[in-house]
């Protein structure tokens, strides 16, 4: 187990600033995500805790000491990238059992840890079948199974769900969290999908451009996003934003008017999730436009309703579908509510 902290870390590629300096301290036994758009920094940044690319500034150290220059396989870590590198010519248990062969564990003690580590993954039946005689959720596996048969103080885990389907991703998520629990290795994961970034996280650092735009729980992010960006990326479907003007007490809006208590004056950005609306008669509502599209998931509908140039999700009963075209209001639970600078898009702490 380790802590690692981050220090005003930063990354040039020429010109191009892959990662500004970046300030993090990861605790100990923490499962941390690093969680943004395609582009934004995030491997890169581990690459740089692995070892693999040198910072253009900053420093990383890992329990307390710094370990800029030290060689990937000196800093005791074990990692799990998309493409899971596996030795094609090995079996299963030689491909878990290779980090104790290079670390010249003797044959009896590696059999032992490689058995354990694959019942872990449950992969017990596997051990002398090679990569190419595994599914694509046995081979990611395989490379868990790799990471953890050392026990190394730290994981890094890029995307390691990200070649799986649907299902395997929901069952391989479960059993991540679950193994990371019961090993409470301090692990530093990645991704793009905020689903497995909120399940899977203890924290979640949100990195857009570069920049970090939010560190918290995935409780403070879904609740309390500090900037239209996250607000826009997390949840599913995120977070509706609309632009407009607060005046007299009231957000107006060119489809309607919603009353907000304490609310400050000007130009905003209101947001409200998805789930906090509900749909009304026009005359009774808030907001009125016209249904755009109407979608049975199974547990509940997600209607799509067309107000001035935009669209604004709602998230409605599973018996509450809607016709196309119809004229349809919104209403809004003030309380439940967001507001965001119209320029630059933080949030605005005045809320009640
Ligand atoms: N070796 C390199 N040389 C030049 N530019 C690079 C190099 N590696 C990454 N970059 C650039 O640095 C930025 C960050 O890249 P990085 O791979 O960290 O993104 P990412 O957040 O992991 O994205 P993705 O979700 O697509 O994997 C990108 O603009 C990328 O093009
Ligand atoms: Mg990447």
């Amino acid at each position: 187990m380790a802590t690692v902290t981050l220090n005003k870390l930063g990354k040039r590629f020429g010109a191009l600033v892959a990662l500004e300096a970046l300030d993090l301290a990861i605790e100990d036994g923490e499962f941390l995500v690093l969680l943004g758009p395609s582009g934004c920094g995030k491997t890169t940044t581990m690459r740089m805790i692995a070892g693999l690319e040198e910072p253009t500034s900053g420093d990383i150290l890992i329990d307390g000491t710094r370990v800029n220059g030290i060689h990937a396989r000196d800093r005791d870590l074990a990692m799990v990238f998309q493409n899971y590198a596996l030795y094609p010519h090995m079996t299963v248990g030689e491909n878990i059992g290779y980090p104790l062969k290079v670390r010249g564990v003797d044959r009896a003690e590696r059999l032992r840890k490689v058995e354990a580590a694959a019942a872990q993954v449950e992969l017990s039946g596997l051990l002398l079948r090679r990569p190419a005689e595994l599914s694509g959720g046995q081979r990611q596996r395989v490379a868990l199974a790799r990471a953890i048969v050392r026990t190394p103080r730290l994981f890094l885990m890029d995307e390691p769900l990200s070649n799986l389907d649907a299902k395997l991703r929901t069952v391989m998520r479960a059993e991540l969290k679950h193994l990371q629990q019961s090993l409470g290795t301090t692990t530093i994961y990645v991704t793009h999908d905020q689903v497995e970034a909120m399940t899977l996280a203890d924290r979640i650092v949100v990195l857009h451009e570069a920049r970090i735009q939010q560190v918290g729980t995935p409780h403070e992010v879904y609740t309390r996003p500090a900037n239209t960006f996250v607000a826009g990326f997390i949840g599913s479907p995120p977070m509706n934003l609309l632009a407009g003007e607060i005046r007299d007490g009231a957000f107006r809006h060119a489809a309607g008017t919603v009353p907000l208590a304490a609310a400050p004056r000007g130009e905003v950005v209101l947001g409200a999730r998805p789930e906090d609306l509900a749909l009304a008669a026009p005359a009774d509502a808030h907001l009125t436009g016209t249904v755009f599209s109407s979608e049975l998931l199974g547990d509940s509908t997600l209607v799509n309703v067309a107000i001035g140039d935009g669209l604004v999700a709602v998230k409605v009963g599973p018996d509450e579908g809607q016709r196309v075209g119809a004229a349809i209001g919104v209403r809004v639970a003030p309380a439940k509510t967001h507001l965001f600078a119209a320029e630059g898009g933080r949030r605005l702490e005045t809320q009640p």
